[in-house]
């Protein structure tokens, strides 16, 4: 089993779309092991990006980021980061396949709805930025 942080990002939070795309992570068959909603400051946001800094949309993505609250989650799966980029499709909606999350609910490259780690070691970073070690709740059976 693998661990990946997915965040339901403010854009969704606000379009009230938050509850289905909750449903589609469990219908995907992954475990929700943790989950906080938390109104982000810039610099929280900058910090959580900050492997993007320097980047021409950093400072918008920041904006934007703590523009409202978002939606933290610990999902667990099988191959969980790859089942999840696979589930939320491209960044760019525009060039995402149909039925997935970006597809359906994002509204641009940058307002794109949620995010998922991409990487094992971004997935412990992301993990640890939102969640400290107890709060995964791993004995749900
Ligand atoms: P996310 O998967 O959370 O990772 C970085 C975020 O930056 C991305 O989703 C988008 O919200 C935002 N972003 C805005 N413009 C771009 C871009 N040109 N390329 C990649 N990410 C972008």
């Amino acid at each position: 089993m693998e661990r990946t942080l997915a965040i339901i990002k403010p854009d969704a939070v606000s379009k009230g779309v938050a509850g289905e795309i909750l449903s589609q992570y469990e219908k995907a068959g992954f475990k929700i092991l943790a989950m906080k909603m938390l109104h982000l400051s810039k610099k929280q946001a900058g910090g959580f990006y900050a492997v993007h800094q320097g980047r021409p949309f950093y400072e918008s993505l920041c904006a934007f980021m703590s523009s409202g609250p978002c939606i933290a989650l610990v999902l667990e799966a099988g191959d969980a980061i790859q089942k999840n980029r696979k589930l939320m499709g491209a960044t760019d909606p525009a060039k995402a396949e149909p039925g997935t999350l970006r597809k359906k609910y994002a509204t641009s490259i940058e307002r794109n709805a949620v995010h998922g780690s991409d990487a094992p070691e971004t997935a412990r970073f992301e993990i640890g930025y939102f969640f400290n070690g107890l709060e995964p709740v791993d004995n749900q059976g």
